[in-house]
């Protein structure tokens, strides 16, 4: 059953936000794991596209691109649902009776688009046999921690993400879900050199869409004239995405994604971490930074 259907039927919505457990160290929703199996299992086909990034590195915005140059640039086919619906998260689970992502993924033929934000090691291996393109989004640490803070607060169905504080700290020991942001960027960096990866910076998206397009474009064999790549990098700015109904979240009950305590389009910025963080926490962050990333040749263009 969809969102909205549920959302019509006036259906008790769970109040409580997700318990968590883990597979294979790896902290994931309990409703993920007790699926895990089926999740595990899943059969990708060598020409689905899977979008993979850490949680909030620009996933949206990257599946709204894609969406777009799959479809020419027609917007209308674009806004033809919503982006959970359009590209399935493969291993989000909610209540009954919405559908899981798997199953709507399963209930779609192939070639799909497919959603995730698991590390490397946890990736169904279908993906690996099939050969399926994939495309990876980094965005950096601070950013993205900012972010994960704040989606935390307003998503109903993440753990509570305690004070500011305490979610530098989880962050920093990789407690929060899907894991270390730091093993989640390296795995999938070294992953590109054996597999066919085109690896994104949020960043770099930010500073030349068009560069960063080109490169989507190039990754997934498309040609498309000046005139509709233009229109693609209007159609997802960020100004653009945050009033569009079918990216910006705002189709799910609060009981879900509450937009009044943070929106999920919340600033769509590079370096807004420097509001956030005090100078102590900063310096404490870097140093941490320094020793988990050491040896890695994976470098972040903001100011660490
Ligand atoms: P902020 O919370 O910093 O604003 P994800 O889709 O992976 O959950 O990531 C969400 C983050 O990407 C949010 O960051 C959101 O505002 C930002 N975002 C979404 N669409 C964007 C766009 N078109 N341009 C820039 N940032 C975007």
């Amino acid at each position: 059953m969809s969102l909205n259907k549920m959302d019509e039927l006036k259906l008790d919505w769970d109040v409580a936000r997700s318990e968590t457990a883990e597979v294979e160290g790896i902290l994931l929703t309990k409703k993920t794991c007790d699926q895990w199996n089926k999740i595990w299992n899943f059969r990708a086909s060598p020409n689905d596209l899977l979008i993979a990034t850490y949680a909030k590195a620009g996933t949206t915005w990257i599946q709204e691109i894609v969406d777009m140059i799959q479809h020419d640039g027609d917007l209308k086919k674009c806004k033809r649902a919503n982006t959970y619906e359009r590209q399935p998260f493969i291993e989000w689970v909610l209540q009954r009776p919405l559908s899981s992502g798997l199953e709507l993924a399963e209930a779609m033929p192939p070639p799909r688009t497919l959603k995730t934000h698991l590390p490397t090691q946890l990736v169904p291996p279908s993906f690996w046999e099939q050969n399926s393109k994939i495309i990876y989004v980094a965005r950096n640490p601070k950013d993205c921690l900012v972010s994960y803070y704040h989606f935390n607060r307003m998503n109903q169905k993440m753990p509570d993400p305690g004070t500011w504080e305490e979610f530098i700290e989880k962050f920093m020991d990789g407690k929060v879900l899907w894991g270390s942001w730091y093993d989640h960027v390296k795995g999938w960096w070294e992953a590109k050199d054996n597999h066919r990866i085109l690896y994104l910076f949020y960043e770099d998206m930010k500073e030349n869409p068009r560069c960063e397009i080109q490169k989507v474009l190039e990754f997934l064999e498309k040609d498309l004239n000046e005139g509709i790549l233009d229109k693609i990098i209007h159609h997802t700015t960020f100004q653009i995405m945050k009033d569009n109904p079918m990216a910006n979240y705002t189709s799910l009950p609060p009981a879900i994604m509450n937009h009044s305590i943070s929106p999920f389009m919340r600033k769509g910025d590079v370096g807004d971490w420097k509001n956030h963080f005090t100078v102590a926490q900063n310096e404490r962050f870097d140093e941490d930074y320094r020793k988990k990333m050491a040896g890695a040749t994976l470098t972040f263009r903001t100011e660490l």
